[in-house]
């Protein structure tokens, strides 16, 4: 096609005149704050992989709530880490377990904060993998007990949203984990709660500083038999059909920056609220390099968030939401 002459110079050389043409605004709107939780008072622990973030006991995790509230930021999404963990991640799901906890302090002392809670076993296994462990006589052969680590998880989601979880995020990508927790919040009454599923989630390199933020990197083999394979997207959009049909209400992509191709097609194919996840490894990348002073912190991160959402994510969940919220008020 031929296109009719415009003068696109005069619409670059002032800046009101780009935010009038522009068509995508990054705004604290689009921000999910993923934060870790851990038994104790008063802790805050640094994460060194990952500077500005902490594990957090509940007092403090409360503060970081409203904080978020503060800047505009509308929801959390927590993550916990046991005081014990065992074969089956029992710490998990038990009564009273820490995000249980965390999501009652959150929803009793801050008002207007959207409490997301990650629902997967790997942070309270012993081996560190999201599944029951069928260990394989003799040898480090193993592999995942599917259909054992569904009726986990589905325990661990209703206990998150007994305790007021305003939604549910499942990361583990066990087969058909969507129905399972979907039928046990029907069953307990919360018709209405909603679902984000970890829907294309690949085995990634990009996790590594979350795996010592949650002290969750697995003890032996890794997760390629449960996470995607980065080279396939067909696969994706078939991981999130499927989730979609059990009653996934949100799909993400994870991780975001090197898969913007997947956040297109899975916005394209399915037209349905698309979050990415911004992981540990894209955050800490950016802050080690901003440390040495080679980049412009901001403009890079308003830059990367920039392109996920034009690929087509509606909401980013990010280390640097606190950061960026601060940077636009
Ligand atoms: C748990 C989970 C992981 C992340 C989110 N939920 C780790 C993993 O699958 O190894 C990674 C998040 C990040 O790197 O920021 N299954």
């Amino acid at each position: 096609m031929r296109y009719p002459i415009y003068r696109p110079r005069r619409l670059r050389t002032n800046e009101n005149l780009r935010r009038l043409i522009r068509e995508i605004n990054i705004s604290a709107d689009d921000l999910i704050m993923p934060l870790f939780v851990r038994p104790g008072k008063g802790v805050r622990n640094k994460i060194s992989s990952m500077p500005g973030n902490f594990q957090l006991s509940v007092d403090e995790l409360v503060k970081e709530g409203q904080k978020a509230v503060d800047l505009g930021i509308p929801a959390v999404i927590l993550f916990g880490i046991p005081e014990r963990k065992d074969a089956v991640g029992s710490e998990g799901y038990k009564k009273g377990n820490i995000v249980a906890k965390a999501v009652s302090a959150l929803k009793d002392k801050v008002e207007d904060l959207i409490v997301i809670t990650d629902v997967c076993l790997c942070e309270y296994t012993d081996h560190g993998h999201c599944g029951v462990v069928k260990k394989k006589k003799g040898g480090k052969d193993f592999s995942i007990d599917n259909d054992a680590t569904l009726e986990l998880l589905a325990r661990m989601a209703l206990s998150h949203v007994e305790a007021g979880a305003d939604m549910v995020a499942p990361s583990d990508m066990m087969d058909g984990r969507i129905g399972a927790v979907r039928s046990a919040l029907d069953a307990g009454g919360f018709l209405d709660t909603p679902i984000m599923a970890y829907a294309a989630k690949y085995a990634s390199a990009f996790y590594g500083p979350f795996r010592e933020a949650a002290e969750s990197p697995p003890k032996f083999g890794d997760r390629r038999s449960y996470q995607m394979d980065p080279p396939n997207t067909d696969e994706a959009i078939r991981e999130v059909a499927l989730d979609i049909e059990e009653g996934a209400d949100i799909v993400m992509v994870k991780p975001a920056l090197p898969y913007l191709d997947v956040i297109y097609r899975v916005k394209q194919e399915f037209g349905y609220p698309v979050a990415a996840y911004n992981v540990s490894g894209e955050f800490s990348l950016v802050k080690a390099a901003a440390e040495r002073k080679w980049v412009d912190e901001q403009k890079l991160v308003i830059e990367i968030l920039t392109s996920i959402k034009r690929a087509g994510a509606d909401m980013i969940l990010t280390y640097h939401a606190m950061e960026v919220a601060s940077w636009l008020k």
